[in-house]
């Protein structure tokens, strides 16, 4: 996958994740769910072991419409973009997407990188036809970035989170590759 470099001209590298990367994918997602308030779970609610971990990686790059990436600084991990398949004849042409970033790393092109690689993979795919995307109404940051990634909004879960004793609808954002 391609090397690239933030908007600040500190490179970073944008790769497929191993089976190696497991404790520290664990410690990277942990870390971020604690960070920004718009998760879908909280930190201490991910219990994924070691092994797991591994066992979920190598099952992801064994899939044929699935992917894992790692964007990665000189010392750390500073993003990670997935895409599940469905698993199902009916539902194997789509991909649900996943984007973090770590709090000081926002801004800087990042996700914009990581989006631009899944992209590419989902082009060259003769599987993936379909991106989707849940994200919270109030996470206007997000929204931006998978607007001008090209997603459309395509519907709304009324009260599909519940935050700190607050309800929050649900968007759901989907690209179409032809
Ligand atoms: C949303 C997120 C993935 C964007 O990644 P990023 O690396 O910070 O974004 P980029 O630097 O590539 O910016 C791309 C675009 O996103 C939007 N964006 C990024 N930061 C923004 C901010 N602080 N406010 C508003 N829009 C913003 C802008 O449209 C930006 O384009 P521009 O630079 O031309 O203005 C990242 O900030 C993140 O992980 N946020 C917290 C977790 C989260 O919300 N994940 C998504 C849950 S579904």
């Amino acid at each position: 996958m391609k090397i690239d470099g933030n908007k600040n001209n500190s490179p970073f590298r944008i790769r497929k994740a191993t089976p190696k990367d497991a404790g520290k994918t664990i410690l990277f997602i942990k870390k971020v769910a604690k960070e920004h308030p718009f998760g879908f779970f909280e930190s201490r609610e991910f219990k994924v072991s070691v092994e797991e971990q591994k066992a979920y990686i190598r099952k992801m790059n064994r899939s044929r419409n699935s992917l894992f990436l790692i964007a990665e600084d000189a010392s750390e991990i500073v993003g990670i973009g997935t895409i599940v398949g469905g698993s199902r004849k009916r539902n194997q042409h789509t991909g649900e997407l996943s984007i973090s970033i770590s709090k000081k790393n926002y801004s800087k092109g990042i996700g914009t990188a990581i989006l631009e690689a899944i992209n590419d993979w989902a082009k060259l795919s003769p599987f993936i036809k379909r991106i989707s995307l849940k994200v919270f109404a109030d996470n206007r940051q997000a929204i931006a970035f998978y607007k001008k990634g090209g997603f459309i909004k395509e519907g709304c879960i009324r009260r599909g989170a519940f935050v700190e004793g607050r309800f929050i609808d649900v968007i759901i954002m989907g690209k179409v590759y032809l």
